[in-house]
Order: structure tokens, then C-alpha cells, then sequence
């Protein structure tokens, strides 16, 4: 086993060998899952508290499953009816947490770095679950899980996802869950495109790991392994990016149209919540294609790896001890 990271606040932080030991780590979790009490002792005694200062359905649920299916107790803060509103600083509400003897954070925040922030006030270990268009590591955990699933289902064996035709289409530029994929997607040999219109593309590929960039998602159809439609962050964009939905919708929308003109094995991703009429169709959402709920399933194995890595991480006998719980 390598030696984990301290805290997880990018995909870099783990590195190829790093993203493949969880999702090693991950598949012996995702078995606990299909027991009748989907429950182990393993982080018995630890705690994991959820810090979230945005809102959130399933990345606040996941890693709360997650480590109750890891029989750690949990705490979860959230903003509305704390002491935020008394005007408590970052800082002293991270300190307040961690004097309660808390093992994990797993923080969200509006602002990109504030997760490390966090990290470098607290004795716990700080996953981030998203930090404004920076990054969202465990989504891109989860995603090259279900990727490799989906590759295992058409019988590869490969832990990689080498050769992987990926396109990453949509609010590229405010979105975090594209930063942390295109990091682990191409540590794994992926080949990614981005697409979408210029004003939702980065101004610059400078640092960005991918084969191109441009507005026509028709010309890559045929040849693509993965579609992963990213929902348009209405919320963070500046008026004047987008003519109107409609115009968008019409030409990057994942339309039942061109999914029909996606090779027959190709599968359909989308980290959710979904726009579904505007980056999506329902129909293609809903089709054997779509891979969006067992993402969602896989979210919860993925999370137990991540908080299982970072509390037994350099630790030989507590691979041993991982091994043998499930
Ligand atoms: C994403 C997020 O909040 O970054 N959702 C999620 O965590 N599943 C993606 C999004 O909001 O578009």
C-alpha cells in the first residue's frame, strides 16, 4: 500500500497509484452493500463530521451512509441555525469542531480553498466535497469507478481506463466536478474532450491533460466511449455567457437524437443534479445508457474507501485489517 495523503482536498493529492488503491479499496466495499445489514466494524469509535456550507442532496448523504455502513459516528454541520449567522469565522468554527475530538471533515464550501483552509487549522483529516469551481475529488472517484465497472461489464479487466474516448460537455469552465475528472480520468490513460460553447470553455488548455477543446459535439458522437453531460451552474455564471437555454439545448443538449448516434456500448454519465430538458433529455437520463444512479450507488463504496485510505493510510496491518472486515 502507498502511503495516503493526509487530507484529500484535490485528485492530485492521490496521484495514479493513490486513485487505484481506493478504487481497489472501493470494490471490496461495494460488496458490504449487497448484504443483508450493509455494516462493518471497521471505523468503529472514529467520527466523521460533514461541514457543509452549500447546499447538498447526495454528496451530504453519501459520505453520511458511508460512514455509517463504517460504524463511525457522525456529526453534521450545516449552515442555517449555526453560529455562522452570529457571525462565527471559518476558522473558529473548524476549531470548534475539531476540539470535539472530531477524526474526519468532510467539508463543502462556496469558495475554491477553502477545504485547505480548514486543513490547515484542524488536527482531522479534510476531504473536500467540493469547493467552488475548484475541485470535487470523490465525484471524480466515483465517476472512474463507474467507468470502470461499466468496462468490467463488457469484459475488461484493466484497473486503467486506457484508451477511454471521454467527452466532458458543458459548463466546463465553473465546474469543479470537471477539474477533478479530468485530473483522474486522464491519470488513468482516458482521452478527453471537452465541449461546449467558448464562454463556458477555460480561456486557456494550459495545464488541462485533454486532446481538445471546441464547440462540436456532433463531429466526436461516433467515436465516443463516455458522454459526461455537466449540469449548467446557473448559480455562478455571470449574465451574458449563454444567448438562452433553448440555443443551448440545441446544441449541446444530450437529445435522444444523438444518443441514438453514440456507438452502441457507449455510456452516459452525470454527476447530478440534473437539468433534465437542458443538458439532458429524459429520456436519455432514464435509458439502459445512463449510468447516473449507479454512480450514485458507487458514491457511497467510493466514500468508504476515501475515509477508510485516509484513517488507516501508510498502515501495513490495517490494509491487512480492511481486508478481512468486509
Ligand atoms: C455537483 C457539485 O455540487 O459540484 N454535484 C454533486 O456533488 N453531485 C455538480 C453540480 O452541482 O453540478
Amino acid at each position: 500500500m502507498s502511503g495516503a495523503p493526509r487530507h484529500l482536498l484535490s485528485v492530485a493529492d492521490l496521484g495514479r497509484a493513490g486513485i487505484v488503491e481506493v478504487l481497489r479499496l472501493a470494490d471490496s466495499f461495494a460488496e458490504i452493500a449487497e448484504r443483508p445489514i450493509p455494516k462493518v466494524p471497521t471505523l468503529r469509535g472514529r467520527t466523521v463530521a460533514t461541514v457543509f456550507f452549500e447546499a447538498s442532496t447526495r454528496t451530504r448523504l453519501s459520505f453520511e451512509t458511508a460512514a455509517k455502513r463504517l460504524s463511525a459516528d457522525t456529526m453534521s454541520f450545516g449552515t442555517a441555525g449555526s453560529s455562522l449567522s452570529k457571525g462565527e469565522s471559518l476558522r473558529d468554527t473548524a476549531e470548534t469542531l475539531d476540539a470535539m475530538g472530531v477524526d474526519v471533515m468532510v467539508v463543502r464550501h462556496a469558495a475554491a480553498g477553502a477545504p485547505a483552509r480548514v486543513a490547515s487549522y484542524v488536527s482531522a483529516h479534510v476531504v473536500n466535497a467540493g469547493d467552488g469551481q475548484h475541485e470535487h475529488p470523490t465525484q471524480a472517484l466515483l465517476d472512474c469507478f463507474t467507468l470502470r465497472e461499466a468496462r468490467a461489464a463488457a469484459g475488461a479487466a484493466a484497473d486503467d481506463l486506457e484508451g477511454l474516448r471521454v467527452a466532458i460537455v458543458g459548463d466546463v469552465r465553473h465546474s469543479r466536478v470537471a477539474r477533478s475528472d479530468v485530473l483522474a480520468l486522464s491519470a488513468l490513460g482516458a482521452e478527453i474532450h471537452l465541449v461546449g460553447p467558448a464562454t463556458l470553455l477555460p480561456p486557456s488548455l494550459e495545464g488541462w491533460p485533454v486532446k481538445s477543446a471546441g464547440a462540436d459535439l456532433d463531429a466526436l458522437l461516433g467515436e465516443l466511449d463516455v458522454v459526461y453531460v455537466l449540469r449548467l451552474q446557473l448559480e455562478r455564471m455571470r449574465t451574458g455567457l449563454l444567448p438562452s437555454l433553448r440555443e443551448y439545448s440545441a446544441r449541446f443538449g444530450l437529445t435522444a437524437g444523438r444518443a441514438r448516434r453514440l456507438p452502441e456500448s457507449a455510456v452516459v454519465l452525470h454527476p447530478g443534479p440534473m437539468n433534465r430538458g437542458v443538458e439532458i433529455d429524459d429520456a436519455v437520463a432514464s435509458s439502459p445508457r445512463s449510468r447516473v444512479t449507479r454512480q450514485v450507488r458507487n458514491g457511497v463504496a467510493v466514500r468508504m474507501a476515501v475515509l477508510f485510505h485516509l484513517l488507516n493510510g501508510p498502515d501495513q496491518a490495517a490494509t491487512r485489517t480492511a481486508a478481512a472486515a468486509p
